[in-house]
């Protein structure tokens, strides 16, 4: 009886700690948010807006004149996963815009730092707060890594003909 009486103890002070450590957690969760409010404001900021390059870290994206084969098929995966619930391959629109043409609407930089840093674009982008006008929905960000950035770029120039 007694040892059952400390195992009960025991398994109290083990739940004690774990929500507290939830609740460090919850913390960390709220430090994020603040980050990226902190950098939309930033944006807004920012006087000497480039409505063709938007706002983000790329100024300048190499492209070669041929698909690089191995960047798309990797794109392709991430589209699938991260995209393709809200956009289609055809022109036509499911949540967003549906990416045939895109590469021809938007240059390499704007897509590029639209998809990693949307909050602030759909802020203050005047072409993404027209779709935003029309889609309703403000797209989430997706947490892409510049690789994951570039590959999923190279797949749009693959679904607009580019071989
Ligand atoms: C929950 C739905 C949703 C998901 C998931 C999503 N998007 Fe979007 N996307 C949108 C909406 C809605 C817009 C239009 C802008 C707005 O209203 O926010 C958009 C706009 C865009 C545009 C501009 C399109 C144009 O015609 O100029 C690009 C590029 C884009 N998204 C890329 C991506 C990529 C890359 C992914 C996956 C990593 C992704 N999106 C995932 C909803 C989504």
């Amino acid at each position: 009886m007694k040892k059952l009486m400390y195992v009960s103890v025991l398994a109290l002070f083990l739940f004690a700690c774990n929500s507290s450590s939830n609740n460090d957690n919850n913390n960390t969760a709220d430090d994020t948010t603040t980050a990226s409010t902190d950098q939309a404001a930033d944006a807004n900021a920012n006087p000497s807006y480039d409505p063709n390059r938007g706002e983000g870290k790329f100024t300048h994206v190499d492209i070669s004149p041929n698909l690089d084969k191995a960047k798309a098929e990797a794109g392709k995966k991430i589209y699938e996963v991260k995209c393709s619930a809200c956009h289609k391959l055809t022109d036509e629109r499911l949540v967003g815009p549906g990416w045939k043409g895109v590469t021809k609407r938007q240059t390499a930089e704007w897509i590029m730092n639209f998809v990693t840093n949307t909050d602030a674009m759909i802020s203050k982008d005047p072409k993404a707060q027209a779709m935003l006008e029309i889609c309703l929905v403000r797209m989430p960000n997706q947490n892409l890594s510049d690789e994951d950035a570039r590959n999923v770029y190279e797949f749009m120039r693959e679904n607009d003909g580019v071989k």
